[in-house]
Protein backbone atom coordinates (compact mmCIF):
# COMPACT_ATOMS: atom_id res chain seq x y z
CA UNK A 1 0.00 0.00 0.00
CA UNK A 2 1.25 3.50 -1.13
CA UNK A 3 1.15 6.52 1.20
CA UNK A 4 -1.63 8.79 0.17
CA UNK A 5 -3.11 12.24 0.52
CA UNK A 6 -6.67 12.77 0.10
CA UNK A 7 -7.36 16.18 -0.65
CA UNK A 8 -11.38 16.47 -1.67
CA UNK A 9 -12.25 20.29 -0.54
CA UNK A 10 -15.64 20.93 -3.15
CA UNK A 11 -18.62 21.15 -1.17
CA UNK A 12 -21.23 19.25 -3.05
CA UNK A 13 -24.88 20.32 -2.70
CA UNK A 14 -26.89 17.17 -4.09
CA UNK A 15 -30.29 16.72 -4.95
CA UNK A 16 -33.82 18.54 -6.30
CA UNK A 17 -33.59 21.92 -6.64
CA UNK A 18 -30.35 22.30 -5.15
CA UNK A 19 -29.50 25.17 -7.62
CA UNK A 20 -31.63 27.56 -5.25
CA UNK A 21 -28.84 27.67 -3.23
CA UNK A 22 -26.32 29.19 -5.92
CA UNK A 23 -25.85 32.66 -4.59
CA UNK A 24 -26.09 31.60 -1.09
CA UNK A 25 -22.53 29.51 -1.96
CA UNK A 26 -21.25 31.97 -3.84
CA UNK A 27 -21.12 34.74 -1.20
CA UNK A 28 -19.75 31.78 0.98
CA UNK A 29 -16.76 31.61 -1.28
CA UNK A 30 -15.93 35.15 -1.64
CA UNK A 31 -18.08 36.29 -5.03
CA UNK A 32 -19.22 39.30 -5.58
CA UNK A 33 -19.18 39.38 -9.29
CA UNK A 34 -19.70 36.06 -11.06
CA UNK A 35 -18.95 34.77 -14.86
CA UNK A 36 -21.22 32.65 -15.59
CA UNK A 37 -19.75 30.20 -18.05
CA UNK A 38 -21.63 27.56 -20.40
CA UNK A 39 -21.90 25.54 -23.04
CA UNK A 40 -24.07 25.43 -26.49
CA UNK A 41 -27.71 25.14 -25.93
CA UNK A 42 -28.54 22.81 -23.27
CA UNK A 43 -28.27 24.66 -19.89
CA UNK A 44 -30.10 27.90 -21.93
CA UNK A 45 -33.04 25.09 -23.47
CA UNK A 46 -33.71 23.80 -20.22
CA UNK A 47 -34.09 27.32 -18.23
CA UNK A 48 -31.08 26.05 -16.11
CA UNK A 49 -29.15 28.90 -16.79
CA UNK A 50 -31.78 31.98 -17.15
CA UNK A 51 -32.76 30.27 -13.41
CA UNK A 52 -29.06 30.16 -11.81
CA UNK A 53 -28.42 34.02 -13.00
CA UNK A 54 -31.77 35.47 -11.56
CA UNK A 55 -31.17 33.67 -8.47
CA UNK A 56 -27.60 35.14 -8.59
CA UNK A 57 -29.48 38.52 -9.52
CA UNK A 58 -31.89 38.37 -6.46
CA UNK A 59 -28.82 37.60 -4.00
CA UNK A 60 -27.26 40.51 -5.03
CA UNK A 61 -24.29 38.76 -7.39
CA UNK A 62 -23.46 40.35 -10.31
CA UNK A 63 -23.28 38.30 -13.34
CA UNK A 64 -21.02 38.61 -16.76
CA UNK A 65 -22.03 35.90 -19.19
CA UNK A 66 -20.31 33.67 -21.40
CA UNK A 67 -21.56 31.14 -23.66
CA UNK A 68 -20.24 28.50 -26.38
CA UNK A 69 -17.91 26.56 -24.82
CA UNK A 70 -17.69 23.35 -27.15
CA UNK A 71 -17.04 19.69 -25.88
CA UNK A 72 -13.20 19.64 -26.36
CA UNK A 73 -13.05 23.02 -24.76
CA UNK A 74 -10.58 25.26 -26.52
CA UNK A 75 -7.41 27.87 -25.71
CA UNK A 76 -9.21 30.62 -27.77
CA UNK A 77 -12.58 30.43 -25.68
CA UNK A 78 -10.37 30.69 -22.54
CA UNK A 79 -8.41 33.36 -23.60
CA UNK A 80 -11.57 35.20 -24.37
CA UNK A 81 -12.59 34.12 -21.03
CA UNK A 82 -9.57 36.47 -19.58
CA UNK A 83 -9.55 38.70 -21.65
CA UNK A 84 -13.73 39.44 -20.13
CA UNK A 85 -12.68 38.70 -16.49
CA UNK A 86 -9.82 41.10 -16.52
CA UNK A 87 -12.11 43.88 -18.08
CA UNK A 88 -15.12 43.53 -15.96
CA UNK A 89 -13.12 42.56 -12.77
CA UNK A 90 -15.08 39.17 -11.93
CA UNK A 91 -13.79 37.70 -9.00
CA UNK A 92 -15.82 34.16 -9.16
CA UNK A 93 -16.30 31.65 -11.85
CA UNK A 94 -19.28 29.84 -11.93
CA UNK A 95 -19.75 27.00 -14.88
CA UNK A 96 -22.75 25.61 -15.73
CA UNK A 97 -22.64 22.70 -17.70
CA UNK A 98 -20.27 19.71 -17.92
CA UNK A 99 -16.70 18.53 -18.13
CA UNK A 100 -15.64 20.47 -20.79
CA UNK A 101 -17.53 23.90 -18.95
CA UNK A 102 -15.84 23.27 -15.76
CA UNK A 103 -12.37 22.65 -17.57
CA UNK A 104 -12.67 26.07 -19.40
CA UNK A 105 -13.95 27.91 -16.15
CA UNK A 106 -10.91 26.61 -14.52
CA UNK A 107 -8.39 27.37 -17.36
CA UNK A 108 -9.72 30.80 -17.66
CA UNK A 109 -9.59 30.61 -13.23
CA UNK A 110 -5.51 30.68 -13.28
CA UNK A 111 -5.11 32.69 -16.68
CA UNK A 112 -6.67 36.07 -15.23
CA UNK A 113 -4.25 36.15 -12.76
CA UNK A 114 -1.12 35.16 -14.96
CA UNK A 115 0.39 37.46 -16.88
CA UNK A 116 2.15 35.36 -19.31
CA UNK A 117 0.22 32.73 -21.64
CA UNK A 118 -2.26 30.43 -19.92
CA UNK A 119 -1.51 27.41 -22.53
CA UNK A 120 1.95 27.53 -20.33
CA UNK A 121 0.46 25.72 -17.88
CA UNK A 122 -0.10 23.17 -19.65
CA UNK A 123 2.67 22.54 -21.59
CA UNK A 124 4.65 22.15 -17.94
CA UNK A 125 6.48 25.87 -18.50
CA UNK A 126 5.03 27.31 -15.48
CA UNK A 127 2.64 26.76 -12.43
CA UNK A 128 0.01 29.29 -11.01
CA UNK A 129 0.58 31.26 -8.25
CA UNK A 130 -2.92 31.83 -7.35
CA UNK A 131 -6.52 31.25 -9.39
CA UNK A 132 -9.93 32.75 -9.27
CA UNK A 133 -12.14 30.69 -7.57
CA UNK A 134 -13.94 28.09 -9.22
CA UNK A 135 -17.58 26.47 -8.91
CA UNK A 136 -19.96 24.83 -10.99
CA UNK A 137 -23.52 23.33 -11.32
CA UNK A 138 -22.98 20.19 -13.18
CA UNK A 139 -25.32 18.85 -16.11
CA UNK A 140 -23.63 15.85 -16.83
CA UNK A 141 -21.94 13.66 -14.78
CA UNK A 142 -19.05 12.19 -17.11
CA UNK A 143 -15.60 13.60 -16.29
CA UNK A 144 -15.86 14.52 -12.77
CA UNK A 145 -14.22 17.47 -13.05
CA UNK A 146 -16.74 19.03 -10.55
CA UNK A 147 -14.25 17.40 -7.69
CA UNK A 148 -10.92 16.90 -9.62
CA UNK A 149 -7.49 18.76 -9.38
CA UNK A 150 -7.51 18.53 -13.48
CA UNK A 151 -8.52 20.58 -16.70
CA UNK A 152 -7.96 19.53 -19.99
CA UNK A 153 -8.03 21.73 -22.86
CA UNK A 154 -7.40 21.89 -26.53
CA UNK A 155 -5.37 24.45 -28.55
CA UNK A 156 -6.59 24.81 -31.93
CA UNK A 157 -2.91 25.57 -33.25
CA UNK A 158 -1.86 21.74 -34.07
CA UNK A 159 -5.69 20.46 -32.24
CA UNK A 160 -3.03 19.60 -29.11
CA UNK A 161 -5.07 18.53 -26.08
CA UNK A 162 -3.59 18.43 -23.07
CA UNK A 163 -4.24 18.21 -18.97
CA UNK A 164 -2.73 19.73 -16.11
CA UNK A 165 -3.68 19.11 -12.65
CA UNK A 166 -3.59 21.61 -10.02
CA UNK A 167 -5.08 21.30 -6.63
CA UNK A 168 -6.02 25.18 -6.04
CA UNK A 169 -8.18 24.47 -9.25
CA UNK A 170 -10.61 22.11 -6.98
CA UNK A 171 -13.93 23.46 -7.43
CA UNK A 172 -15.28 25.61 -4.17
CA UNK A 173 -18.75 24.04 -4.79
CA UNK A 174 -20.42 21.68 -7.10
CA UNK A 175 -24.23 21.96 -7.34
CA UNK A 176 -25.61 18.44 -8.38
CA UNK A 177 -29.09 17.83 -9.23
CA UNK A 178 -29.53 14.78 -10.98
CA UNK A 179 -33.16 15.73 -12.36
CA UNK A 180 -31.21 18.36 -14.59
CA UNK A 181 -29.62 15.39 -16.13
CA UNK A 182 -32.89 14.01 -17.48
CA UNK A 183 -32.30 15.56 -21.16
CA UNK A 184 -29.39 13.92 -22.04
CA UNK A 185 -28.92 11.84 -24.94
CA UNK A 186 -28.03 8.04 -24.99
CA UNK A 187 -24.75 8.51 -26.26
CA UNK A 188 -23.99 11.72 -24.21
CA UNK A 189 -24.98 9.58 -20.73
CA UNK A 190 -23.20 6.32 -22.05
CA UNK A 191 -19.86 8.17 -23.18
CA UNK A 192 -20.20 9.95 -19.81
CA UNK A 193 -20.90 6.55 -17.61
CA UNK A 194 -17.90 4.88 -20.17
CA UNK A 195 -16.06 8.26 -18.73
CA UNK A 196 -16.62 7.94 -15.21
CA UNK A 197 -15.98 3.70 -15.14
CA UNK A 198 -12.63 4.27 -16.93
CA UNK A 199 -11.63 6.72 -14.22
CA UNK A 200 -12.03 4.19 -11.34
CA UNK A 201 -10.22 1.56 -13.75
CA UNK A 202 -7.01 3.46 -14.93
CA UNK A 203 -6.86 3.64 -10.53
CA UNK A 204 -7.67 -0.22 -10.41
CA UNK A 205 -5.34 -1.74 -12.63
CA UNK A 206 -2.28 -1.38 -10.54
CA UNK A 207 0.54 -3.54 -9.45
CA UNK A 208 -0.26 -1.60 -5.59
CA UNK A 209 -2.64 -4.56 -4.86
CA UNK A 210 -3.17 -5.01 -1.39
CA UNK A 211 -5.46 -2.31 -0.85
CA UNK A 212 -8.27 -3.80 -0.29
CA UNK A 213 -10.89 -1.38 0.94
CA UNK A 214 -10.39 1.15 -2.28
CA UNK A 215 -10.37 -1.93 -4.13
CA UNK A 216 -13.52 -2.90 -2.95
CA UNK A 217 -14.53 1.03 -3.22
CA UNK A 218 -13.82 0.51 -7.13
CA UNK A 219 -15.58 -2.38 -7.63
CA UNK A 220 -18.57 -0.86 -6.02
CA UNK A 221 -18.51 2.14 -8.23
CA UNK A 222 -18.15 -0.06 -11.55
CA UNK A 223 -20.57 -2.30 -10.90
CA UNK A 224 -23.43 0.36 -9.55
CA UNK A 225 -22.50 2.19 -12.62
CA UNK A 226 -22.70 -1.18 -15.10
CA UNK A 227 -26.00 -1.36 -13.89
CA UNK A 228 -27.55 1.81 -13.35
CA UNK A 229 -27.10 2.62 -17.07
CA UNK A 230 -29.14 0.33 -18.51
CA UNK A 231 -31.92 1.52 -16.18
CA UNK A 232 -31.13 5.50 -17.61
CA UNK A 233 -31.03 4.19 -21.28
CA UNK A 234 -34.61 2.73 -20.73
CA UNK A 235 -36.26 5.44 -18.64
CA UNK A 236 -33.87 8.89 -18.84
CA UNK A 237 -36.42 10.37 -15.96
CA UNK A 238 -35.47 7.63 -13.46
CA UNK A 239 -34.10 10.07 -10.66
CA UNK A 240 -32.53 7.13 -8.39
CA UNK A 241 -30.78 5.49 -11.30
CA UNK A 242 -29.51 9.13 -12.45
CA UNK A 243 -28.98 10.39 -8.80
CA UNK A 244 -26.44 6.79 -8.17
CA UNK A 245 -24.66 7.94 -11.57
CA UNK A 246 -24.30 11.47 -11.05
CA UNK A 247 -22.71 11.03 -7.37
CA UNK A 248 -20.58 7.76 -9.24
CA UNK A 249 -19.22 10.40 -11.52
CA UNK A 250 -17.96 12.55 -8.44
CA UNK A 251 -16.83 9.57 -6.42
CA UNK A 252 -14.80 7.94 -9.20
CA UNK A 253 -12.66 11.08 -10.12
CA UNK A 254 -12.15 12.67 -6.22
CA UNK A 255 -9.21 10.55 -6.09
CA UNK A 256 -11.27 7.86 -3.76
CA UNK A 257 -10.47 5.13 -5.62
CA UNK A 258 -7.05 5.67 -5.98
CA UNK A 259 -6.13 5.87 -2.30
CA UNK A 260 -3.24 3.81 -1.26
CA UNK A 261 -2.61 2.71 -5.54
CA UNK A 262 -0.27 3.92 -8.33
CA UNK A 263 -2.55 4.39 -11.32
CA UNK A 264 -2.21 4.56 -15.03
CA UNK A 265 -4.09 6.73 -16.89
CA UNK A 266 -2.83 5.26 -20.44
CA UNK A 267 -5.87 4.94 -22.16
CA UNK A 268 -6.92 8.64 -21.14
CA UNK A 269 -3.58 9.44 -22.75
CA UNK A 270 -3.87 7.73 -25.63
CA UNK A 271 -7.63 8.89 -26.19
CA UNK A 272 -6.77 12.63 -25.47
CA UNK A 273 -4.72 12.04 -29.06
CA UNK A 274 -7.96 10.76 -30.64
CA UNK A 275 -10.70 13.26 -29.25
CA UNK A 276 -8.11 15.96 -30.19
CA UNK A 277 -7.57 14.94 -33.69
CA UNK A 278 -10.98 13.95 -34.65
CA UNK A 279 -13.28 15.88 -31.89
CA UNK A 280 -14.61 12.47 -30.71
CA UNK A 281 -16.85 12.25 -27.66
CA UNK A 282 -14.04 11.68 -24.28
CA UNK A 283 -15.85 8.95 -23.05
CA UNK A 284 -16.22 7.11 -26.22
CA UNK A 285 -12.65 7.24 -27.46
CA UNK A 286 -11.90 5.03 -24.24
CA UNK A 287 -14.27 2.72 -25.10
CA UNK A 288 -12.33 2.41 -28.43
CA UNK A 289 -9.07 2.37 -27.13
CA UNK A 290 -9.20 0.24 -23.52
CA UNK A 291 -10.04 -3.62 -25.34
CA UNK A 292 -7.04 -3.03 -27.17
CA UNK A 293 -5.32 -1.32 -24.14
CA UNK A 294 -5.86 -4.30 -21.83
CA UNK A 295 -4.96 -7.01 -24.47
CA UNK A 296 -1.52 -5.21 -24.88
CA UNK A 297 -1.11 -5.11 -21.42
CA UNK A 298 -2.88 -7.82 -19.59
CA UNK A 299 -0.36 -10.23 -18.84
CA UNK A 300 1.56 -7.64 -16.77
CA UNK A 301 -0.91 -8.85 -13.96
CA UNK A 302 -3.16 -11.47 -14.98
CA UNK A 303 -4.32 -12.02 -11.48
CA UNK A 304 -5.55 -7.87 -11.41
CA UNK A 305 -7.36 -9.06 -14.68
CA UNK A 306 -8.82 -12.22 -12.84
CA UNK A 307 -9.90 -10.24 -10.25
CA UNK A 308 -11.88 -7.23 -12.54
CA UNK A 309 -13.28 -10.48 -14.68
CA UNK A 310 -15.17 -12.25 -11.93
CA UNK A 311 -15.79 -9.48 -9.28
CA UNK A 312 -16.76 -6.49 -11.82
CA UNK A 313 -17.82 -8.42 -14.98
CA UNK A 314 -19.43 -11.76 -13.49
CA UNK A 315 -17.68 -13.93 -15.57
CA UNK A 316 -16.90 -17.74 -13.71
CA UNK A 317 -14.05 -17.83 -12.61
CA UNK A 318 -12.19 -20.90 -14.40
CA UNK A 319 -9.16 -21.55 -11.81
CA UNK A 320 -7.36 -23.90 -14.39
CA UNK A 321 -6.72 -20.51 -17.07
CA UNK A 322 -6.43 -17.24 -15.43
CA UNK A 323 -5.26 -16.11 -18.59
CA UNK A 324 -9.08 -17.56 -20.32
CA UNK A 325 -10.83 -15.83 -17.21
CA UNK A 326 -8.71 -12.26 -17.87
CA UNK A 327 -9.59 -12.52 -21.70
CA UNK A 328 -13.22 -13.26 -21.20
CA UNK A 329 -13.38 -10.12 -19.01
CA UNK A 330 -12.24 -7.78 -21.60
CA UNK A 331 -14.66 -9.49 -23.95
CA UNK A 332 -17.34 -9.23 -21.34
CA UNK A 333 -16.77 -5.06 -21.33
CA UNK A 334 -16.54 -4.91 -24.99
CA UNK A 335 -19.92 -6.58 -24.83
CA UNK A 336 -21.24 -4.00 -22.17
CA UNK A 337 -19.77 -0.98 -24.25
CA UNK A 338 -21.66 -2.17 -26.91
CA UNK A 339 -24.98 -2.71 -25.71
CA UNK A 340 -25.06 0.65 -24.04
CA UNK A 341 -24.01 2.03 -27.51
CA UNK A 342 -20.18 2.50 -27.29
CA UNK A 343 -17.76 2.04 -29.67
CA UNK A 344 -15.01 -1.20 -29.29
CA UNK A 345 -12.63 0.23 -31.76
CA UNK A 346 -11.58 3.65 -33.71
CA UNK A 347 -13.46 2.78 -36.50
CA UNK A 348 -16.51 2.41 -34.76
CA UNK A 349 -15.84 5.87 -33.21
CA UNK A 350 -15.16 8.06 -35.98
CA UNK A 351 -17.01 5.83 -38.58
CA UNK A 352 -13.78 5.58 -41.23
CA UNK A 353 -10.69 3.61 -40.99
CA UNK A 354 -7.76 5.39 -39.74
CA UNK A 355 -4.49 6.11 -41.75
CA UNK A 356 -0.94 4.81 -40.74
CA UNK A 357 0.04 8.82 -41.13
CA UNK A 358 -3.11 9.67 -38.13
CA UNK A 359 -1.52 7.06 -35.90
CA UNK A 360 2.28 8.07 -36.31
CA UNK A 361 1.17 11.55 -35.75
CA UNK A 362 -1.33 10.33 -32.51
CA UNK A 363 2.06 8.82 -31.06
CA UNK A 364 4.24 11.70 -31.40
CA UNK A 365 2.36 13.92 -29.72
CA UNK A 366 1.22 11.38 -26.92
CA UNK A 367 4.84 10.26 -26.36
CA UNK A 368 5.37 14.17 -27.02
CA UNK A 369 7.52 14.25 -29.93
CA UNK A 370 8.96 10.49 -28.74
CA UNK A 371 10.37 12.16 -25.53
CA UNK A 372 7.53 10.86 -22.82
CA UNK A 373 6.52 7.28 -21.78
CA UNK A 374 3.14 6.88 -20.38
CA UNK A 375 1.13 4.82 -18.10
CA UNK A 376 2.86 2.46 -15.24
CA UNK A 377 0.61 -1.10 -15.23
CA UNK A 378 2.59 -1.65 -18.64
CA UNK A 379 4.88 1.32 -19.20
CA UNK A 380 4.51 2.57 -23.00
CA UNK A 381 7.15 3.62 -25.14
CA UNK A 382 6.14 5.26 -28.25
CA UNK A 383 6.15 1.46 -30.22
CA UNK A 384 3.58 0.56 -27.65
CA UNK A 385 1.46 3.01 -28.16
CA UNK A 386 1.69 2.38 -31.87
CA UNK A 387 1.20 -1.10 -31.52
CA UNK A 388 -2.24 -0.36 -29.28
CA UNK A 389 -3.73 2.23 -31.89
CA UNK A 390 -3.23 -0.67 -34.27
CA UNK A 391 -4.71 -3.09 -32.58
CA UNK A 392 -7.35 -0.42 -32.04
CA UNK A 393 -7.85 0.58 -35.94
O1 LIG B 1 -22.90 22.40 -25.00
P1 LIG B 1 -24.20 21.92 -24.54
O2 LIG B 1 -25.33 22.36 -25.38
O3 LIG B 1 -24.43 22.18 -23.06
O4 LIG B 1 -24.23 20.29 -24.73
C1 LIG B 1 -23.42 19.41 -24.00
C2 LIG B 1 -22.33 18.78 -24.85
O5 LIG B 1 -22.70 18.75 -26.20
C3 LIG B 1 -24.26 18.22 -23.61
N1 LIG B 1 -24.95 18.38 -22.32
C4 LIG B 1 -24.40 18.68 -21.12
N2 LIG B 1 -25.34 18.65 -20.18
C5 LIG B 1 -26.51 18.34 -20.78
C6 LIG B 1 -26.26 18.16 -22.16
N3 LIG B 1 -27.23 17.84 -23.05
C7 LIG B 1 -28.49 17.68 -22.56
N4 LIG B 1 -28.80 17.82 -21.25
C8 LIG B 1 -27.83 18.14 -20.33
N5 LIG B 1 -28.14 18.22 -19.03
O6 LIG B 1 -23.33 17.16 -23.47
C9 LIG B 1 -22.28 17.35 -24.38
C10 LIG B 1 -20.97 16.97 -23.73
O7 LIG B 1 -20.64 17.89 -22.72
P2 LIG B 1 -19.15 17.91 -22.14
O8 LIG B 1 -19.08 18.94 -21.08
O9 LIG B 1 -18.18 17.99 -23.25
O10 LIG B 1 -19.04 16.43 -21.50
P3 LIG B 1 -18.10 15.83 -20.43
O11 LIG B 1 -18.55 16.17 -19.06
O12 LIG B 1 -17.96 14.43 -20.80
O13 LIG B 1 -16.68 16.57 -20.61
C11 LIG B 1 -15.74 16.13 -21.55
C12 LIG B 1 -14.45 16.88 -21.42
O14 LIG B 1 -13.86 16.68 -20.12
C13 LIG B 1 -12.50 16.26 -20.28
C14 LIG B 1 -12.55 15.50 -21.57
O15 LIG B 1 -11.28 15.29 -22.14
C15 LIG B 1 -13.44 16.38 -22.44
O16 LIG B 1 -12.70 17.45 -22.99
N6 LIG B 1 -12.06 15.55 -19.10
C16 LIG B 1 -11.82 16.27 -17.99
C17 LIG B 1 -11.37 15.70 -16.82
C18 LIG B 1 -11.14 16.51 -15.61
N7 LIG B 1 -11.22 17.83 -15.70
O17 LIG B 1 -10.81 15.99 -14.52
C19 LIG B 1 -11.07 14.28 -16.73
C20 LIG B 1 -11.63 13.49 -17.85
O18 LIG B 1 -10.91 12.29 -17.97
C21 LIG B 1 -11.70 14.16 -19.17
O19 LIG B 1 -10.45 14.05 -19.85
ZN1 LIG C 1 -11.93 10.77 -18.56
Amino acid sequence: MKDFVYYAPTEVVFGKESEEQVADLVKKYGGHKVLVHFGGQSAKKSGLLDKVCNLLKQGGVDVVLLGGVVPNPRLSKVQEGIDLCRKEGVDFILAVGGGSVIDSAKAIACGVPYSGNVWDFYLGKADPECYLPVACVLTIPAAGSEMSDASVITNEDGDVKLGYSNAMSRPKFAIMNPVRTFTLPPYQTAAGVTDMMMHTMERYFTHDDDMDLTDALAEAVLRSMKENVFKVLADPCDYRARAQIMWGGSVAHNDLTGCGLSSDWATHELEHELSGMFDATHGAGLAAIWPSWARYVYKENVSRFVRFAVNVMDVPNDFTDPEGTALKGIEAMERFYHAIGMPVNIHELIGKDITDAEIKEMVRKCSRGGEATQGSFKVLYPEDMEAIYKMAR
